[in-house]
């Protein structure tokens, strides 16, 4: 499987624990918003100066079809590092409707996250990220986390030994374990391309987490969910199961510009050819994955190609890409940890 290389050099951590507090933060704006006086509530603006409306307002065009779907917030990337609570808040506002295991019965949004420590050679880089990951953790606890993930597509960039990175997720694993108020046998891994699972990847994770991509095969949007789910079971899901640890599809998706790879074409009417058969079937089947991406992303466009920046269901400015009707079934699969 042919594949992109991409950096992202991020605060990933520290804005997407910033999800959490927001999450709670609007749920209990939300039930308490029927009193007219709002005065007091502090303003948040998005990077562009807009006032934040903490209201949520229900889409009809959105749809909880969604097992997971991966997320980052505008602004994040290291070194800008310009992220604002505004921008977060909005995104959470749509994320929240996309996904499903969120309503809390007392109106408080109930997001669960995943929070990636950014692996590649720079020890400087993991250092921070590591640091602020266990910040957090130690400061927000772990209600809204439901697993860590150490690097993404280390093994596929070779950026450091792979036995390197396996360590790192056992002294990552040691160390939230010891936390007092760690869930027992949180499960900490790393994602890495499908290709890349073998007994003794699966032997280093807790849970195998595989980015299976039908664009990067080279199969037409209209194939894309069948190779999807046979590549899966066949690479990844059997090694899984052999050692009994959940197997989860960590991206897959369908990009809507940029060059072509074969039978891949990017275009929105793949895309929703692509997501008409994948969500659905995928859920029916009680797969468990994450929709490769919310919103498009200019700075992979600046710092790569616009194939790498255009995998959004929705652009930047949060408008659903044009024609396109999201599915409509609610995902079966249980949490990672049952
Ligand atoms: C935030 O992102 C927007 C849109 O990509 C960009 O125009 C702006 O310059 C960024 N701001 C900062 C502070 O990085
Ligand atoms: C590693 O990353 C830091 C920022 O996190 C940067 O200042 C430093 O120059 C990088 N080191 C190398 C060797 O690239
Ligand atoms: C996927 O494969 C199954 C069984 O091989 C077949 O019945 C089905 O038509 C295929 N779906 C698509 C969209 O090609
Ligand atoms: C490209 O697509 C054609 C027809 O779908 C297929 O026969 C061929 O094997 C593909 N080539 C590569 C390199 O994937």
């Amino acid at each position: 499987m042919k594949r992109r290389t991409y950096i992202i050099i991020g605060v990933i951590v520290l804005s997407i624990i910033a999800v959490i507090t927001i999450g709670v933060a609007v749920g209990t704006r939300k039930s308490k918003s029927t009193s007219a006086d709002d005065s007091n509530h502090p303003i948040f603006k998005t990077w562009d100066g807009q006032s934040v409306n903490l209201n949520i307002q229900a889409n009809s065009k959105y749809k909880k079809s969604f097992y997971g779907i991966n997320y980052g917030p505008v602004n994040a990337t290291w070194p800008e590092c310009g992220n604002t609570l505004g921008d977060v808040i909005e995104d959470v506002k749509i994320l929240s409707q996309l996904t499903s295991r969120q309503v809390h019965p007392n109106n408080c949004l109930d997001i669960k996250v995943i929070p990636t420590i950014w692996v590649d050679n720079n020890m400087t880089t993991y250092q921070r990220q590591y640091d602020d990951l266990f910040a957090n953790l130690n400061q927000h606890g772990f209600d809204h986390i439901e697993g860590v993930s150490v690097g993404n597509e280390v093994i596929f960039r070779k950026d450091i030994p792979t036995n390197d990175l396996f360590q790192r997720i056992a002294d990552v694993r040691q160390k939230i374990r010891a936390l007092p108020n760690a869930p027992k046998n949180f499960p900490v891994f790393t994602s890495d391309l499908g290709s890349n699972v073998g007994d003794a990847f699966v032997s280093a994770v807790d849970a195998v987490f595989a980015n299976v991509h039908p664009y990067f095969a080279g199969v037409t949007a209209q194939d894309g969910t069948n190779w999807t789910l046979k590549f899966f079971d066949e690479n990844d899901v059997i090694y899984a199961s052999k050692q009994n640890k959940p197997a989860v599809i960590a991206e897959v998706g369908w990009p809507t510009q940029g060059a072509s790879n074969n039978g891949s074409v990017a275009s929105i009417p793949n895309l929703q050819t692509f997501i008409s058969q994948f969500i659905c079937s995928a859920n029916a089947r009680q797969y468990k994955y994450y929709y490769f991406e919310t919103f498009d992303t200019p700075w992979k466009t600046q710092r790569f190609t616009v194939l790498e920046g255009s995998w959004g269901l929705f652009y930047p400015d949060r408008t659903l890409k044009p024609g396109l009707t999201l599915p409509d079934c609610a995902p079966t699969a249980p949490g990672l940890s049952n």
